[in-house]
């Protein structure tokens, strides 16, 4: 049942109906306009023929006095010829409209005003097909063949059981006729369909082998331009796929990595402790404030980590309120001046207007505060760090220039990827996870904003950000 359901919605079973109509729908309208016509042309014959040897018989009546006196054997024979031959019946009415001759004796001596004998004598003949009766009737004027005086009214029916007959057996076929017509055309319309609509089941078939898990191949199917535009979103889709993929593995191979790097120091360091004998307490002491330090590095990664996975999660976790930027950025400046005073680095704090915006306060805070501590870290003594921010009707742009090392310009690409730095030797000594860019851009992009950066070796970097004045979900 569900299999026929699925059948009725299917592209096969629309091409095939929409043949079948195409097909039968000028089948049924030629059939019927072949009858029609058909039945037409045998009313009008039989209708032509009657009227003339009704004119004939009209002109021997005169002729013969039977209008004073009808009992002419000949005459009455002919009668009887006529009516013998269509299956009908025939009335002689006098001026007086009474019934002089009635061939089914049943209205003779009566008097007969219909409708048609009087237009009849008025000059009107008149011709009717009943086809739910099946005959025709008509009147026929009786008039003095010379003297053209109208003596009476002829009115005969004659029978077109017969015509009808022909016409059934002519529906009969045509029935029959549309019934081969509509087998052919719904087994040639399946067959058709199913030739049609095989390009779109190649595009289906590698689809579900990639459900179950093979990510090599691209699809091609050309048969159509539909189908090669299936196939090329698809293939689009299935780049990104890969991508995600591998950048999942890397993800995880570099978490794992990034992980057991302070374990392994842990371990080396407390594997030296426990190998030797009467350990000098300052030893002792300088070994313990080194796994300290690498306990305290995993538990940054750690940390940053679960705020890069938070930054992953859907915009809707975003706690949206308005938020006055210039506090915010002066907040975050007061946090790391002690850092930056320590490694005797300016901080300058420039706003050319209020801004106020809908966003996430932890977030950005967060954001801006990476920025900020990179400034610092990548700066040489005696360097500054300048964060501006401004704003036109629909952003706010805050801008983290610094003083520093500058980014190599290979590396520019690649500083927002997890767990990249630049310079890993030298980094090792500044500290870092590598993940602060990936979280910065995480929370800007979920703000529906941009991050840039400008960077030149040896002169310093400068990081700008546009954020949407209000939140669009
Ligand atoms: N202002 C900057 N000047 C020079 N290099 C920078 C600057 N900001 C970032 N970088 C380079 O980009 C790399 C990635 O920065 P990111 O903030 O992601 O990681 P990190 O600072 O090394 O570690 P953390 O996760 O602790 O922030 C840094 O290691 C550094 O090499
Ligand atoms: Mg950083």
């Amino acid at each position: 049942m569900k299999d026929g359901w699925k059948f009725l919605r299917s592209l096969r079973f629309r091409i095939t109906l929409i043949l079948v109509i195409v097909g039968i729908v000028p089948s049924i309208i030629i059939e019927n306009g072949i009858v029609q016509s058909y039945e037409d042309r045998a009313v009008n014959l039989r209708t032509v023929t009657v009227k003339n040897q009704c004119d004939i018989l009209c002109n021997q009546l005169v002729r013969n006095g039977y209008m004073d006196n009808p009992s002419n054997e000949v005459i009455d024979g002919e009668f009887n010829l006529l009516t013998n031959i269509y299956g009908g019946r025939v009335l002689i009415i006098d001026r007086d409209f009474k019934v002089i001759k009635d061939t089914y004796e049943l209205d003779r001596q009566k008097y007969m005003v219909s409708q048609e004998v009087v237009n009849c004598f008025r000059g009107k003949e008149t011709s009717q097909y009943d086809n739910r009766n099946n005959y025709i009737e008509m009147t026929v004027r009786i008039q003095d063949p010379d003297t053209k005086n109208l003596r009476g009214v002829l009115l005969i029916s004659v029978s077109t059981i017969e015509i009808r007959s022909s016409i059934q057996i002519l529906e009969q076929r045509g029935l029959l006729l549309l019934a081969v017509i509509m087998l052919t055309v719904l087994i040639l319309g399946y067959v058709l369909s199913g030739y049609l609509v095989k390009p779109f089941q190649k595009v289906t078939h590698p689809i579900e082998d990639l459900t179950d898990g093979y990510l090599e191949e691209s699809i091609s199917v050309p048969d159509y331009l539909e189908t090669e535009l299936i196939t090329d979103a698809f293939n689009k889709m299935l780049g990104r796929v890969r991508a995600l993929d591998e950048s999942r593995q890397e993800f995880v191979s570099n978490v794992s990595h990034e992980l057991k790097t302070p374990l392994t120091s842990m371990k080396v360091l407390a594997d030296s402790l426990n190998g030797m004998e009467n350990v000098p307490n300052e030893l002792y002491q300088e070994f313990m404030q080194d796994i300290t330090e690498e306990i305290d590095r995993e538990n940054q990664i750690i940390t940053d980590l679960l705020s890069l996975v938070r930054m992953d999660k859907k915009a809707s976790d975003l706690n949206i309120e308005m938020v006055n930027i210039n506090d915010l950025l002066a907040l975050v400046v007061k946090r790391l001046k002690p850092i930056a005073a320590k490694q005797s680095v300016e901080l300058i704090q420039d706003s050319f207007r209020p801004v106020n915006a809908e966003i996430d306060q932890t977030k950005l805070t967060l954001a801006f505060s990476n920025l900020m501590e990179n400034a610092i870290k990548y700066n040489k003594e005696g360097g500054w760090v300048r964060i501006s921010l401004n704003a036109d009707h629909k952003y706010f742009y805050v801008t983290v220039a610094d003083s520093g090392f500058g980014i190599p310009e290979d590396s520019i690409n690649h500083i927002f990827e997890r767990f990249y730095r630049v310079d890993k030797s030298h980094s090792r000594e500044i500290g870092g996870t590598g993940l602060g860019l990936a979280i910065t851009r995480g929370a800007i992009v979920m703000h529906r904003g941009a991050i840039k950066v400008y960077s030149k070796e040896g002169e310093g970097t400068t990081f700008s950000v546009r954020i949407p004045l209000t939140y669009v979900v």
